[in-house]
């Protein structure tokens, strides 16, 4: 059968992710991979994990079991809304929708928002997940480069007002504010402020992703783009995949009740709901307050993980090259030289038994050809520093 033939248009452009083809080599054995986006195992709570699910089966097994409601369990969402609250975000139950992942919450914007050719405003670099996602949708993505302070407003504005000059329908802006990935950096208060502002006046959609805004090391926590919004500009994504475990596929949406009616519309075909044994287990999670206590164990790991990993670059890195230094988080960018490829240093890297995801793959406008993405919370302490050592050997032999 030739399938090709039958493919929906909104399928046939969509190629095997370079993404999966790096991850799958950087499985082989020996290699250290700064590849992945994974939290590391050793962050999950294993243990608290198995006394919530006795308990929960001992009392209330077989409605953890049943079908629930596409908009998520009604304490889930009252606890999601009482624990964003802490971050100056004020919601209340009808506003969360609970989502499998903040992936399917991106799909969903894609699928609510996004007719092709229209435009979605992306950092340069940018999430690309968030890439895929819209791009299933047709988007027409516009990059705007980052700096040590996130998303350059100035850019941005300039970028809408050039967009709508030219007659582009600008649909939305989507950020990381906090610990961004792929760069590590924050958008700063007056940025966030400034963004709204930009998105209010030419009526442009914000969504807010923040799946790493909980894992501060240090610095004070700046308040969400959602806190500023009064008129329901900004769509606010949370995740438990970094905080709690990401095989629980499991994340929210807070929007406006009109908007968040709609997300569910679009979702309830896509899987009726998300699956409720987990809901059970992570609302016991933070109600019983073993999230309060969790989260500070993963920072004090991953803040030691990025230590060791800026010590071993700071050693051994050459001349020339720079990187960020992530407050929090999971990632940093680093920028060789301009002539340096990063592409085509990778299979040098292999190897040398070492993995990193080349800067381009983050970049709608084929940019970051001399930047990679480093992660810094899945390998060991030993395999961080051992792995820095022979990146920085492959860039010198490059150089
Ligand atoms: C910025 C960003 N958004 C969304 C996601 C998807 O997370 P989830 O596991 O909640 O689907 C990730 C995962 O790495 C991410 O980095």
């Amino acid at each position: 059968m030739n399938y090709e033939k039958l493919f929906s248009q909104r399928v046939v452009h969509l190629r095997s992710s370079v993404i999966r083809q790096l991850l799958a080599v950087s499985k082989q054995p020996g290699i250290i991979s700064f590849a992945g986006g994974l939290p590391n195992p050793k962050a999950f709570p294993v243990e608290d994990i198995r006394e919530i699910v006795n308990k929960l089966m001992d009392e209330n097994g077989p409605n953890t079991l049943q079908y629930g409601t596409t908009q998520g369990l009604e304490e889930f969402r009252e606890e999601i809304a009482r624990f964003v609250g802490h971050m100056g975000i004020e919601t209340d139950a009808e506003q969360v929708l609970i989502t499998v992942g903040s992936q399917q919450a991106l799909d969903i914007v894609g699928k609510v928002f996004i007719d092709r050719g229209d435009v979605a405003i992306v950092g340069l670099p940018t999430y690309l997940g968030a890439i895929n996602a819209f791009y299933a949708y047709g988007a027409n993505m516009v990059g705007v480069p980052l700096d040590e302070h996130g998303m350059k407003v100035d850019v941005l504005e300039e970028t809408i007002k050039k967009l709508k000059a030219d007659g582009k329908r600008v649909k939305l802006i989507y950020t990381v504010p906090t610990f961004q990935n792929p760069a590590g950096v924050e958008l700063s208060e007056e940025r966030r402020k400034r963004m709204l502002e930009l998105a209010m006046e030419h009526d442009i959609l914000v969504v807010e992703d923040e799946p790493y805004s909980l894992l501060r090391f240090e610095g004070e926590p700046l308040k969400p783009l959602k806190h500023y919004d009064t008129e329901g500009y900004v769509v606010y994504l949370g995740t438990f995949s970094k905080i709690l475990a990401p095989g629980f596929r499991l994340a929210y949406v807070i929007a406006p009740d009109s908007l968040s009616n709609k997300m569910e519309m679009a979702k309830q075909s896509m899987d009726l709901c998300t699956p409720p044994f987990t809901q059970h287990i992570a609302y016991h999670y933070i109600r019983n307050g073993y999230m309060k206590k969790h989260i500070p164990r993963i920072i004090e790991m991953y803040r030691r993980k990025r230590d060791i990993m800026l010590d071993a670059m700071d050693e051994h890195f050459p001349d020339g090259c720079s990187w960020t230094r992530p407050r929090g988080g999971m990632f940093l960018w680093a920028e060789l030289p301009k002539h340096v490829s990063t592409v085509e240093m990778f299979d040098d890297a292999v190897k040398e038994k070492v993995a990193y995801v080349h800067g381009q793959a983050f970049h709608v406008d084929g940019g970051g050809t001399n930047a990679m993405r480093l992660n810094f919370t899945n390998a060991s302490d030993d395999n961080i520093a051992e792995g820095i050592r022979r990146l920085a050997k492959v860039i010198k032999a490059r150089l």
